[in-house]
């Protein structure tokens, strides 16, 4: 079926790139693009059009580091540093899902607010418990929110009798959890939370499910000094955190690791060899101390990065938040690196909250004929007046600092309309 969409049409196919089609025409065959258009094609003439007016059609959000079971202590907890942290307040919080109506209403939730908010990928981590990240996922699809959920794997360093599996049980969890994933729209990735969760035994099984199943990998790297010292402890071979991955491999193409602040050039240059995928969470490596990672460097270098909110070290979860918070963190990174490097422009920090997330899910640059649409529909018509007429252009970076959930009036997710709120004629 094909379905036309009206609007001011903005992408952000390449970093530091822009693509602006004011009064275009998005032309979708089944869900799928076929082109953003100047002029409608007389092929297209008697499609039906959904007209969105003045509003902005820009692409969705990907977060690609969340974890689920923090939710219910969201901008809670701040006071600790990364280890501190954990113990403290996220390991209890997480403990609770072994309750799954616990889980069903938190997760319910969740996925209600990612999807109003414009997220509609993710890669998240949920718990250790096999139930609740059924329920997760079952909920994320209920919603509309698509991509990739990890049981987390842990057998050390947790709650032993709270939060804690042997590597026995955590092997045999993790496959009895595969064996219950069927959905396409929400997929297993393998998730050892970090090294020091995970035994040897538990990270030699784990990279051999992942070969055998050809399954992704998602986990954190260099994201504190505490813990590159504590990983140097618990693995005296290996001169560097990322080759206590490797070892098991869990280092491979499509790896994803959140944080990387720390990570030397060795760390980076084996990133870039192995397809790693960084996830940059700006506004966690804040509220924890963790450090202010020189994003910049990493995209020089040629690294694929990506953002996460990485709820609940990161207290915002609109992607349009971590979108400005990545854009500060790269600010002060230029103040300490005594004003020698760039910081993030909006068009950039948006292109790595958008098309560099979606990417990994195989999609195309921005809008790209074959993706399927992953779009919002922004309403800015009740941000303050400004002073004499705005270009489509400033409209864009304005909404990027100012949205709201109110302000996005319809979400598209996977080719489907999955969030729809009357439309009231825009005044002009
Ligand atoms: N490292 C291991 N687990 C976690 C977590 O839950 N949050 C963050 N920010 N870092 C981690
Ligand atoms: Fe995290």
């Amino acid at each position: 079926m094909i379905r036309v969409l009206r609007g001011h049409i903005v992408d952000a196919p390449r970093l530091g790139e822009l693509q602006v089609t004011e009064c275009g025409w998005l032309v979708l065959e089944d869900g799928v693009i076929r082109g953003v258009f100047d002029r409608l094609p007389a092929a297209y003439d008697n499609a039906p059009v959904t007209d969105y007016g003045d509003r902005l059609i820009l692409p969705s959000f990907a977060d690609m580091h969340l974890h689920a079971p923090q939710y219910p202590m969201l901008g809670m907890g701040m006071d600790l540093p990364l280890l501190d942290w954990l113990g403290t307040y996220a390991f209890p919080t997480e403990a609770r899902f072994g309750d799954p109506d616990y889980a069903r209403r938190t997760y319910r939730r969740l996925a209600s607010d990612l999807i109003t908010n414009g997220t509609t990928r993710v890669c998240m981590f949920s718990s250790l418990h096999t139930e609740a990240t059924w329920i997760l996922m079952e909920e994320l699809e209920r919603a509309g929110v698509t991509g990739y959920v990890g049981k987390v794997n842990m057998d050390r360093n947790g709650v032993p009798g709270l939060l804690q599996e042997t590597a026995e049980q955590s092997a045999a969890e993790t496959l009895r959890w595969l064996e219950g994933c069927r959905s396409d729209r929400v997929k297993p990735i393998l998730t050892p939370r970090f090294t020091p969760s995970c035994s040897d035994e538990l990270m030699a099984r784990l990279g051999a499910i992942a070969a055998e199943r050809g399954l992704y990998v998602q986990s954190h790297l260099s994201e504190s000094l505490q813990e590159i010292e504590w990983v140097r402890n618990l693995h005296p071979d290996c001169e560097r955190y990322w080759e206590t991955y490797a070892k098991f491999g869990l280092w491979k193409d499509h790896t994803l690791m959140a944080h990387c602040v720390w990570s030397d050039t060795n760390e980076r240059a084996a990133m870039r060899a192995a397809g790693v995928v960084a996830v940059h969470c700006a506004d966690s490596n804040v509220n924890i101390c963790s450090g202010v990672c020189p994003v910049r460097r990493l995209l020089d270098e040629g690294i694929w990065v990506t953002l996460g909110s990485d709820i609940a070290g990161g207290a915002q979860l609109p992607m349009y938040k971590v979108i400005t918070a990545a854009i500060r963190a790269s600010k002060i990174r230029r103040v300490i690196d005594d004003w020698t490097t760039d910081f993030l422009t909006v068009e950039e920090a948006f292109y790595l909250g958008t098309t560099a997330g979606h990417r990994y899910f195989g999609a195309g640059e921005g809008f790209a004929p074959g993706n399927r649409l992953h779009a919002i529909v922004v309403d800015d018509g009740d941000f303050p007046e400004a002073v004499g007429p705005l270009t489509v252009r400033e409209r864009f970076q304005r909404a990027v600092y100012m949205l709201h959930r109110r302000n996005i009036v319809a979400v598209w997710s996977d080719g489907r309309c999955v969030v729809e709120k009357p439309l009231v004629p825009a005044e002009n």
